[in-house]
């Protein structure tokens, strides 16, 4: 089987990441690479122009299914949706929201068969929450998407012709909060995510804040309060029945700009209310390994019995992996949740493509099993 696969952004860091993974899929066929309209300098140049990473080689011209020795030298074309359409069945967009937004249902309409959008155009599924968070981005009010999130839905992909990418930072949150719904008479009182996220995390267009002068070296608060991926996060837990005291789910989170090109790192502090037990770091522990007894890319890290390092993004750069540890911090009545991945696989195109080899039947870890590069 080849699946004719296609990127929409393709010029873009998730767009680049897509390409590489691509490359060495067995499944996926790359065969179209756009860009904007905006963009006429990269029309008719090989997608290695832009991701020089992805120039083909001796090695990769022997892959069985030859995407490797095409990915670099496919042409970048024009965006036009009937052009994609007659050429793929699956699209990624790995484009700006707005982009999606129309793209998408355009794309599914002139019959590809699965989009999947890394942007934030279809993730909340509350229409009033959409508006709120993403005032500019109209979407068709009847066109929804599976939230694509393998380890939260993965029942829900197998029909899904929309899939909606989650959040990088989104993703190492919920994935370090959700356990917590399987707590036994524990009330929590709020929960507070402190996140900080690489540069590549901002998209490859330069601004003066990313000019290496000024980006290195920073801890730099980019959202101290009401980031945007809070609402996914609400969405996500509240749906798996995770509250706090009172109803609702009472979750701020602050986010930092530091100095990793990839990478997201959050530390959930979750405060239980002091009225109710506090469970134990080993209760935790073994309540995380449970849920993610079959995740394939979620590792439970129990520090006082391992002897790995803690979640670091450091360890994970180009793996699919989300690494999670639980600490327990009796003395104020908090337990602290540490998750970390790379924003540009687990938090983009290597989820998506998890969740696309889902969609199709395929294995779970098909052509993103790679471990990381370290020291990276
Ligand atoms: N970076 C991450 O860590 C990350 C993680 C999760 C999700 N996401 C989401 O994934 C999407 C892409 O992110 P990114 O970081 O790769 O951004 P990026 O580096 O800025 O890439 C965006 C891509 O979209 C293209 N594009 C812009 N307008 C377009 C149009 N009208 N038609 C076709 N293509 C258009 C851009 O081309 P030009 O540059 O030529 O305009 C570029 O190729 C965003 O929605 C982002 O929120 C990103």
């Amino acid at each position: 089987m080849s699946i004719a696969t296609g990127i929409i952004g393709a010029s873009g860091f998730a767009g680049g990441e897509l390409a590489r993974l691509l490359a060495g899929h067995p499944e996926f066929g790359l065969c179209y690479a756009s860009v904007p309209g905006h963009s006429p300098d990269l029309v008719g140049k090989p997608l290695a122009a832009v991701h020089p990473h992805l120039r083909a080689g001796r090695a990769v011209e022997a892959l069985p299914s030859k995407n490797g020795g095409s990915a670099g030298s496919l042409e970048l074309v024009s965006t036009k949706t009937s052009e994609a359409a007659r050429r793929c069945e699956v699209v990624f967009l790995a484009t700006p929201p707005l982009v999606s937004a129309a793209l998408g249902p355009a794309l599914l309409a002139a019959g590809v068969e699965v989009v999947v959008d890394l942007s934030p155009a279809f993730r909340l599924r509350d229409p009033a929450l959409h508006s709120k968070w993403y005032p500019a981005v109209s979407r068709p009010p009847e066109r929804t998407a599976v939230y694509g999130l393998p380890e939260l839905n993965r029942a829900l992909l197998p029909g899904a012709d929309l899939i909606a990418a989650p959040g990088c930072l989104a993703t190492a949150a919920i994935l370090a909060l959700m356990p917590l719904s399987g707590l036994d008479g524990v009330r929590l009182s709020s929960i507070t995510i402190d996140g900080k996220a690489g540069s590549t995390g901002s998209g490859h267009r330069l601004r003066s804040s990313g000019l290496h002068p000024v980006r290195s070296g920073v801890v730099a608060p980019y959202a101290p309060a009401g980031h945007r991926h809070v609402a996914e996060i609400q969405e996500a837990l509240l749906g798996k029945g995770l509250a706090t005291v009172g109803g609702g789910l009472r979750l701020g989170m602050s986010v930092f700009g530091v100095d990793l090109v990839r990478g997201v790192s959050v530390a959930a502090h979750v405060i239980v209310d002091p009225d109710s037990r506090l469970p134990s770091e080993g209760e935790l522990a073994s309540l995380y390994r449970d849920a993610y007894r079959d995740a394939a890319f979620v590792r439970v890290i129990h520090w006082r019995e391992e002897a790995v390092p803690l979640p670091d993004p450091k360890t994970l750069t180009g793996s699919n992996y989300c690494d999670i540890a639980v600490f327990q911090d009796a003395d104020c009545g908090r337990l602290v949740i540490v998750a970390a991945l790379d924003n540009l696989m687990k938090g983009a195109a290597g989820q998506a493509i998890q969740a696309c080899n889902i969609r199709y039947g395929l294995p779970e870890t098909l052509g993103i099993d790679a471990f990381a590069v370290y020291p990276g």
